[in-house]
């Protein structure tokens, strides 16, 4: 991941690569009576630029004409008034710049500098929060993943310099250590979710969180259940999930405990952890099965989270629940038909192998329970239904509580990852009644990302039967991207989440 550092050389010395500057849509053509007069795009950056180097960037911009619409990026050689060898438009189009348009155009601007090592990001903003969405924006898209390359590319960004006027008042310095740290819990979790499903199975996903804990910075203690203790715990869910794979389950559970809490609620974070989602033996269409290496994006987003929550040492008492199985059909695979006991003592009628993320989450979710959770997160790619009610960009949240969705509502815009709120109705609650078991697992199919959250709901209470406040992120749509880059998200793993649970730990202290 680049290094980030506050640029604070004049731009006359500074010799790093490339220039950033922001160009806005000019207003001129609003005001203007004459419909054929174009606008003059205007040149906005974060500091003053001298009259020499104002100069060359408006002929620049005279002769190249480039786009403003947000995140367009158009490259010219450097003008005179600056050292580095060249100057990047990106374009914040033509409204109010949102701390969303910041992510984009950082994003995509650090992503067409990939292939240099130095570059200075001079785009407007007015506190604090514009400085962080810049940063991170910039990390996102500068994003690679290379573990399974041979030959990885030499040529990489090392240093994201950011040109900011904010005074001391706004401590840039410490907001930027921020936004690296974040930077790097999203990029684990965007690796996590890239990594070849050969390679990332329960047990070895349990050793890097481990190391990558080992190696952090902030206080997190580890516990591993093995196929062992989850047969014996009689977590029956996971276990059943587990079977028709060589490769066993595990819960990993990952504590940090800050050492000032500030009275804030114990909080629980589930994440959904398939290392490899098959169907089972209700198998999927090869088509659909092509990407569910990402079937553990909320396992992932969980273990980000934890351990940038205990390396910006917040004051929040966080675990993490990272419920790890491949759900695949082999010879000892679960049936549908099949009734399992969960570790709370439900029995559950298996309808659907292929529904098999409700069943971990729900062990995890009474694992939770019993550690004292008084807020449960649970976070899951967990049914296709979600991705065709709200699109592949934006995760749903159901919950029991609307303190604690409104909450994760307020989070998620403001870390820009977009979110919306689905009902849990009562009046589906019956569709998982089971003929043989205590309930079934899955209803018909409409509404079948409510009736998800309603089967998990089951599971959000004390050993007493009182609800635990509770909610729930499908993120089945959001987490991975088939399509190209955009801004600071890459193609493939994109660490959603990880932003919006810090939001949220953070919001509660
Ligand atoms: N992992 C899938 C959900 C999913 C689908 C995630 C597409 C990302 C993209 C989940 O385990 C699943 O298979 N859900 C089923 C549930 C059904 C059998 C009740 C689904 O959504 O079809
Ligand atoms: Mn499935
Ligand atoms: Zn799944």
């Amino acid at each position: 991941m680049p290094r980030l550092a506050l640029g604070s050389r004049a731009l006359s010395t500074y010799s790093g690569d490339t220039v950033v500057i922001g160009l806005r849509a000019g207003e001129a053509s609003k005001s203007s009576r004459k419909k054929a007069a174009k606008a003059e795009p205007e040149v906005v950056s974060s500091v003053e630029l001298s009259a020499e180097l104002a100069k060359g960037v408006a002929a620049a911009v005279e002769v190249l004409d480039p786009s403003t619409s947000v995140g367009s990026t158009t490259l010219a050689p450097a003008p005179a008034g600056l050292k580095a060898k060249k100057l990047l438009l990106v374009g914040l189009g033509d409204g109010d710049v949102s701390t969303d348009d910041l992510r984009r155009a950082a994003g995509n601007a650090a992503r067409a500098c990939a292939k240099d090592s130095s570059i200075r990001l001079l785009l407007p903003h007015d506190d604090a929060t514009g400085l962080a969405a810049i940063a991170e924006g910039a990390l996102g898209g500068a994003y690679t993943f290379t573990a399974h390359k041979s030959k990885p590319a030499e040529e990489t960004l090392a240093t994201i310099e950011i040109g900011t006027s904010l005074g001391k008042a706004h401590a840039p310095k410490d907001v930027l250590a921020k936004a690296e740290t974040v930077g790097r819990a999203v990029a684990w979790a965007r690796d996590l979710v890239n990594t070849a499903p050969n390679l990332l199975y329960p047990q070895s996903f349990a050793d890097t969180v481990k190391e990558v804990v080992g190696a952090s910075s902030g206080k997190v203690t580890l516990k591993v259940l093995d196929d062992k203790a989850l047969a014996k715990g009689g977590f029956g869910g996971i276990v059943g999930v587990g079977q028709g794979s060589s490769r066993p389950p595990r819960i990993v559970e990952m504590t940090y405990t800050p050492t000032r809490a500030r009275g804030a609620k114990k909080v629980a974070l589930v994440g959904k952890g398939i290392t490899f989602d098959t169907g089972g033996v209700c198998i999927k269409p090869a088509a659909s099965m092509a990407t569910m290496k990402s079937d553990m994006a909320g396992a992932a987003a969980v273990a980000a989270t934890v351990v940038a929550a205990a390396e910006l040492a917040l004051p929040v008492a966080v675990t993490g629940y990272l419920c790890l199985a491949e759900n695949m059909p082999g010879g000892n695979a679960q049936r549908p038909g099949d009734v399992v006991t969960m570790r709370n003592g439900m029995t559950v009628e298996i309808l659907d192998t292929d529904a098999e993320g409700r069943m971990v989450l729900a062990d995890g979710m009474s694992l939770a329970a019993e550690g004292g959770a008084e807020v449960i997160l649970d976070i899951a790619t967990l049914t296709g239904a979600c991705m065709v009610a709200l699109g592949p960009d934006v995760y749903g949240v159901m919950g029991n509580d609307d303190e604690v969705r409104s909450a994760i509502a307020t989070a998620s815009a403001e870390v820009d990852e977009p979110s919306w709120p689905l009902p849990l109705p009562a009046d589906l609650r019956p569709g998982l009644d089971s003929f043989v078991a205590d309930i079934a697992h899955k209803a018909d199919r409409w509404g079948g990302a409510l009736t998800a959250g309603l089967f998990l709901q089951e599971f959000a209470k004390t050993a007493e039967g009182e609800p635990i406040p509770w909610a729930h992120l499908d993120i089945a749509g959001p987490s991975f991207r088939d399509g190209g880059p955009a801004g600071h998200l890459t193609k493939g793993g994109t660490g959603v989440g990880v932003a919006t649970m810090l939001r949220y730990l953070e919001n509660l202290a």
